[in-house]
């Protein structure tokens, strides 16, 4: 294990390597009993002899290997279908509907799933299944324009409805006996969202359920080839999990041998080979996915990987060494620690405009970055925390085209211009499979289930220009708000909840005196994946507490307000 100190001690913590065994003892922090951040940083730092994973699953062979496959439309629903079939311990990918056969074979599918879509079948040039779906007999479950591409291919007749459907609906199974509909009753609530109608089924089809506006709700033939008028995916649709199951498990006859175990066993071996007897490297940040990233490959290749933690002084209280205690400590992983904090600082002086201060912080971090792995010597990889919904959007070509709201800067991105093999082994995963994989190698929760951070850190939680006092300000108030967010238990369920360090200054009185402080904001947000975003409405007393415990604690501060904007049209950041 090496550590390699850059400009003097990581913060108020003696790091020597053979003194490490006294790092708890040497912390001055004194922990209060309603501190929680650091309690559970202590705890971290006690667990010298590191975390031991569970027991892990077996892998599984090549022969066992199963997948199923969901054909992409377009519906806004489709990264749903592959979250409910994976919920269902199958691995399941979705392609787009132009998608190679070469490149679908060694995923050894086993059925299909056609998503739904925005097109209307009848309308010429639209997508449709490629051949292969039907030629190679495996069962097919058609969702939505799905079920109506089925219907079109296969010789059916598909009518404009006169009406859109849209909302809820009461399915009526008719036909008990499918094995779709096992441990189904006899009706069930489901989530329609149509236009067009299937007038006419392909020779060999029958009708298995209804609803009062679509006869054919769903429709079935003996070769396991299905079509669902409604949207199974949906929380809308409560029995959807169950149809969705009945397809994978009775009717494409898979097993369910994809656990994150399984996950982690074959990745550990698929990074052994695709590295031999290369190096790598990986940025650190302290958030889930590189945290994970780095664990994985550290397991797969122990020393052959080093890991660049660089510290640009914009992290938030603590933050530095709780990431470097579980890394060094309990994971004996090579670390490069960087404090490069005073180069970002000089380099953010007199900067007040978001954009120019990601931009500087973006070019720095890869400067400091590509400085640091050359000391590496050669190396061949660059590991990065690339997840399934990151390559999905890259795939769908041109349909997320936006106006650029923010340039976001994120470590593991960088950087493209060193020439090195990408090393992406989360590149299947969506983020809550990451959390697990994180846990089940033995990271600590709190790192698993850390909210977002973002890679310009508090620098766009400062207006105005970044100096070393407002840092500090914002690092307390910040730190109060973390603590009592958790303290009421309400931190899993926010999707961010941060202070920020306004530049406006206003009048107060404290005991007899006129005070002329900051104004620091409370942001906090719900979201499912940060593109839109909802305000929380958090108890009264909890905002109380953080209003209180700020002014009392932060001298500087004299006046805290709460953000009850959502996104759109705010952003959840604010710069
Ligand atoms: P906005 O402010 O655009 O943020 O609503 C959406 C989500 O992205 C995070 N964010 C970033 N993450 N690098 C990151 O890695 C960045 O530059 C960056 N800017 C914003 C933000 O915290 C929120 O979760």
């Amino acid at each position: 294990m090496t550590v390699v100190y850059h400009n003097g001690n990581l913060c108020s913590i003696n790091m020597a390597k053979n003194k490490s065994k006294q790092v708890s003892k040497v912390s001055r922090r004194v922990a209060t009993t309603d501190d929680i951040e650091v309690s559970t940083y202590l705890e971290i730092a006690k667990e010298i002899s590191g975390v031991q994973p569970a027991a892990l699953k077996e892998a599984v062979s090549d022969a066992e290997r199963e997948a199923i496959i969901v054909i992409d439309f377009g519906s806004q629903y489709s990264m749903l279908i592959a979250r409910r079939v994976r919920e269902c311990q199958v691995y399941c990918e979705l392609l787009p509907h132009d998608t190679p056969w070469e490149k679908i074979a060694p995923l050894n599918p086993r059925g299909f799933i056609l998503s739904g879509g925005p097109a209307s079948v009848y309308d010429s040039n639209v997508p449709l299944a490629p051949a292969y779906v039907y030629g190679s007999h495996l069962p097919v479950l058609g969702i939505c324009y799905g079920m109506q591409a089925i219907a079109k291919q296969l010789g059916g007749k598909i009518a404009p409805g006169t009406k859109r459907e849209y909302g809820h609906a009461v399915l009526h199974l008719s036909a008990n006996d499918s094995p779709l509909f096992a441990d189904l009753p006899a009706s069930t609530p489901v989530w329609m969202s149509h236009g067009d109608k299937i007038e006419k089924m392909p020779p060999g089809f029958t009708a298995l359920a209804h609803t009062e506006n679509s006869p054919i709700a769903v429709m079935g033939n003996k070769e396991g080839i299905f079509g669902l008028q409604f949207h199974p995916e949906v929380a809308h649709t409560p029995e959807g999990k169950t149809i969705l199951k009945n397809f994978v498990y009775r009717v494409c006859g898979c097993k369910g041998n994809w656990t994150i175990g399984s996950f982690i066993n074959d990745g550990v071996t698929r990074i052994k080979q695709q590295v031999g007897k290369g190096k790598a490297i990986c940025a650190l940040s302290g958030g889930v996915d590189s945290a994970v990233v780095a664990t994985l490959i550290h397991r797969a290749i122990g020393d052959q990987l080093t890991c660049i933690f660089v510290n640009h002084g914009l992290l938030r209280r603590e933050e530095v060494e709780r990431t470097f205690n579980v890394f060094r400590l309990n994971m004996g992983m090579n670390i490069i620690y960087v404090d490069a904090s005073g180069r970002f600082l000089r380099r953010l002086k007199a900067v007040t405009d978001p954009e120019m201060k990601r931009k500087i912080i973006g070019e720095e971090f890869i400067r400091v970055f590509e400085e640091e792995a050359k000391k590496v010597g050669k190396v061949d990889f660059l590991a990065q925390g690339t997840l399934y919904p990151d390559v999905i959007e890259s795939a769908s070509s041109g349909s997320k085209a936006s106006a650029k709201i923010k340039t976001h800067h994120n470590v593991g991105g960088l950087p493209a211009k060193m020439k090195l093999k990408l090393l992406e082994p989360v590149r299947d995963l969506f983020k809550d499979e990451v959390r697990q994989v994180g846990l089940e190698l033995g990271l600590p929760e709190e790192m698993v289930w850390r909210q977002p951070f973002p890679g310009p850190g508090l620098a766009i939680r400062i207006i105005g220009e970044v100096t070393k006092e407002k840092l500090e300000i914002l690092r307390s108030a910040d730190f109060v708000v973390m603590n009592e967010i958790k303290k009421a238990k309400l931190y899993r369920q926010l999707w961010q909840s941060f202070a920020i360090l306004t530049d406006v200054r206003s009048v107060g009185v404290m005991g007899d005196y006129r005070t002329y402080g900051y104004l620091v904001a409370i942001r906090a947000v719900t979201s499912e994946d940060a593109m839109t975003a909802d305000w929380s409405r958090l108890p009264y007393d909890v905002l109380a507490r953080i209003s209180n415990r700020i002014v009392n604690e932060v001298p500087e501060v004299n006046r805290v307000v709460y953000d009850i904007t959502s996104k759109p049209p705010s952003t959840i950041e604010w710069e």
